[in-house]
């Protein structure tokens, strides 16, 4: 009878030990998060949670089963699929069961886990991989589709990422607006059913909205506070983020390529690997989630993300086409008289058929102009050696002006319905970057220039137009390939251009923010986020785009964009960022000049704080008549604190702001710098000393009720 208990016992222990190693627990874990995944008795992947990190084990069995993790198309789920497949027999339907998994210390702190899904009728496997920043607190995730079908199957809908939430409100903040107007920050409360957001433009393709998001569990999301899972893709053409709430009021979160005219025809045993989707969930509100990406960013994404950056004089907005040789080495002169490392050559220098005289004509003719550039850019290479400044040059490599050249040689190369008329928008037109052919010219771009003249030192790729007239001759009867295959094959270029100049710092611009994302950054070492720079409108594009991208990549210039507002103001604007100037120095008066030159040695003093530092958002410009942030050294030993005031009321009371990010129990030196030559800081507390709990507590009367008043404050521990 014994035996016959023990017996039973051993066979029952056996079959739940068989049935936990059926059913594998998968926990993907950053320092502070936790995403967990478990294999159900019916073979299929669940996600059971998605949170702040569970530390106790012996907890994660009381998890709840969940939704499954990568939703397909045409089973028994009834919302919107991570992945939709045609199959050889025109069947659609999808069912992934879990193969395996395995987990992989890529050192750093960073961990990558592969989960395997096969479909248990038909031979196509689903990687889900997730690479966790242990540190950062960001996870990367993105699949890999394949298959050993005879012939081609379809891919109707191949996500990056699939997520799931469940709480009992759900707050969508977006970042959408046009040219010039980029980043703007709406939220909303999702309710049953789909929000949308997604691009069709192919090529500027973040014109109307960026690729990042935030979600607030709970309750609408805030700086400091609660509960918030921010995400971007890094994919530098149509994405679309799904949001749809279910009947159980449970959010599901798809992010991948846009979908819209791509359907994609996989051969069999090739992989087709989406872009990867990043997120952060933050349980300190949206500061931490930043804080996260900026870290993130600099340490694993950004080209050269732990290096600094160069501050620039640009000559687009004070000579437009409009320049010679001499204006341009006139125009280094005051460059190495306001101190900044480099002089930037925007568009117009070349082309000679029809040269580049505006942006009717030109584009695609990567030859100096002889008239204006005589002896070419390498005398101006020289020119700015010889005055101990560096050079960059503006390129616009993937576009054409159907006045060129380029146009009237390589028709076939340039993206267009054969049969219809052309529509340009900014009188040009994209070239077909699925073409090697034209690949190999794209890269020539730069590589022609790098190579005749060694010394540039700096690019700024520029790119006009979305995807117009959409066609590719190349692509013959794969049409639906080209939204996917330019940017793929944008990436070709871009990477033998880093693997040929890995050192080479370049600027990305898509006529201002057009183009702002993490894979793009994994090529360029900054981007221009508008070409509006008008200081109070940049006040609102930078606190958007600082929601995710740290201030090193983000490109700002003080121009004469609203004269109203005086030189310290628009200068103490562009110093959150990466500073640069374009304006006609010689239209500036003495006090103005020195002004500047004391605020770029301010700035060269402060560029590890503002560029390496912790940014800590203290008041938004959105329904305020002031706002104010600050960065602090990674050693808590300096800050910069930036504050303006928009348009104060009469008479308002202003608050002090409280500061962030400082030591409680060190003391401060408070001290206001970047003042107008001849005025002193009326700041209460100026050059006193503050303990960091005061500071952080007590705050600094920081505003005005003087409108368009700015202050920058260092802050220094004694
Ligand atoms: C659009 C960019 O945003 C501007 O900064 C400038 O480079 C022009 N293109 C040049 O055409």
């Amino acid at each position: 009878m014994k035996l016959k208990a023990f017996l039973l016992f051993f066979l029952l222990s056996s079959f739940s030990l068989l049935q936990a190693a059926d059913k594998p627990l998968i926990k993907i874990e950053t320092e502070r998060t936790s995403l967990i995944y478990q294999v159900a008795d019916n073979g299929r992947l669940y996600q059971k949670y998605l949170g702040k990190k569970l530390n106790h084990d012996s907890d994660i069995q009381y998890l709840p089963q969940g939704t499954e993790a990568y939703l397909t198309h045409g089973m028994e789920d009834y919302f919107e699929p991570a992945i939709h497949i045609r199959h050889n027999d025109n069947n659609s339907s999808l069912l992934l069961k879990y193969v395996d998994h395995s987990s992989n210390a890529i050192g750093n702190g960073v961990n990558e886990t592969v989960i395997t899904l096969k479909d248990d009728k038909y031979p196509v496997t689903v990687k889900l991989h997730y690479v966790a920043y242990g540190k950062e607190n960001i996870i990367r995730t993105f699949t890999e589709i394949s298959h050993e079908e005879k012939k081609p199957v379809i891919l109707c809908k191949y996500a990056s990422s699939m997520l799931h939430l469940n709480s009992s409100k759900y707050f969508l903040t977006e970042f959408s607006g046009d040219w010039a107007h980029e980043a703007n920050v709406t939220e909303r409360e999702l309710a049953f059913g789909k929000k949308v957001i997604d691009t069709k433009l192919g090529a500027r393709a973040n014109m109307f909205v960026s690729p990042f998001f935030q979600l607030a569990l709970d309750n609408p999301s805030q700086e400091n506070a609660g509960e918030v899972l921010v995400g971007t893709i890094g994919w530098t053409g149509n994405f679309r983020f799904t949001f749809e709430v279910d009947n159980k009021n449970e959010l599901r979160i798809i992010s991948g390529i846009n979908p819209y005219d791509s359907e994609y025809s996989l051969p069999a045993r090739e992989v087709f690997r989406t872009p990867d989707f990043y997120f952060t969930y933050s349980t300190q509100g949206k500061g931490e989630a930043s804080r996260n990406f900026h870290d993130w960013a600099r340490n694993h994404q950004v080209k050269n993300g732990n290096d600094t950056r160069m501050t620039l004089l640009n000559n687009w907005e004070s000579t437009y086409f409009d320049f010679d040789e001499n204006k341009l080495i006139g125009l280094m002169d005051e460059a190495t008289k306001l101190g900044v490392d480099m002089f930037l050559l925007d568009d117009g220098w070349f082309a000679n058929k029809y040269p580049r005289s505006s942006d009717h004509q030109g584009l695609g003719d990567w030859e100096e102009t002889a008239d204006k550039l005589p002896n070419g850019v390498g005398r101006l290479v020289e020119e700015a050696q010889k005055k101990g400044i560096k050079f960059g040059i503006w390129i616009e490599p993937e576009m054409v002006n159907p006045k060129s050249e380029l146009y009237e040689k390589h028709k076939d190369w340039v993206i267009h319905l054969p049969n219809r008329d052309e529509y340009y928008f900014r009188n040009q037109m994209v070239l077909d970057l699925s073409n090697p052919k034209v690949q190999d010219h794209v890269f020539g771009v730069v590589d022609n220039l790098m190579t005749k003249y060694p010394g540039i030192a700096f690019f700024k790729w520029d790119c006009n137009s979305p995807i117009t007239n959409i066609y590719s001759v190349y692509l013959k009867d794969k049409q639906s390939h080209l939204y996917v295959d330019y940017v793929r094959g944008l990436y070709k270029v871009l990477d033998r251009i880093k693997a040929k100049y890995p050192n080479l710092p370049m600027m990305l611009c898509a006529g201002g923010g057009g183009r702002s994302d993490y894979e793009a950054l994994k090529y360029f070492t900054e981007f221009w986020p508008s070409d509006n720079t008008d200081p109070i409108e940049r006040l609102f594009i930078q606190w958007g785009y600082s929601q995710i991208f740290p201030s090193k990549t983000l490109c700002a210039h003080v121009t004469t964009w609203n004269r109203g507002t005086s030189i310290k103001f628009r200068t103490d604007v562009a110093m959150m960022c990466k500073l640069g100037f374009d304006i006609k120095l010689e239209d500036m008066n003495q006090n103005e000049h020195l002004y500047c030159d004391q605020a770029v040695k301010n700035y060269n003093r402060l560029k590890p704080v503002i560029l390496e530092g912790d940014l800590y958002r203290l008041v938004s410009p959105y329904g305020s008549n002031h706002t104010s942030s600050m960065f602090v050294g990674k050693d808590k030993k300096t800050a910069a604190v930036f504050a303006f005031d928009i348009h104060p009321r009469y008479a308002e009371k202003t608050l002090p702001v409280r500061l962030q990010g400082l030591n409680a129990d060190k003391k401060y030196r408070v001290k206001e710098i970047n003042m107008m030559p001849g005025s002193g800081s009326s700041l209460k507390g100026n050059n006193q000393v503050f303990s960091g709990e005061y500071l952080m507590n007590v705050g600094l009367d920081l505003f005005t009720t003087q409108q368009l008043n700015s202050r920058l404050i260092e802050i220094t521990e004694e």
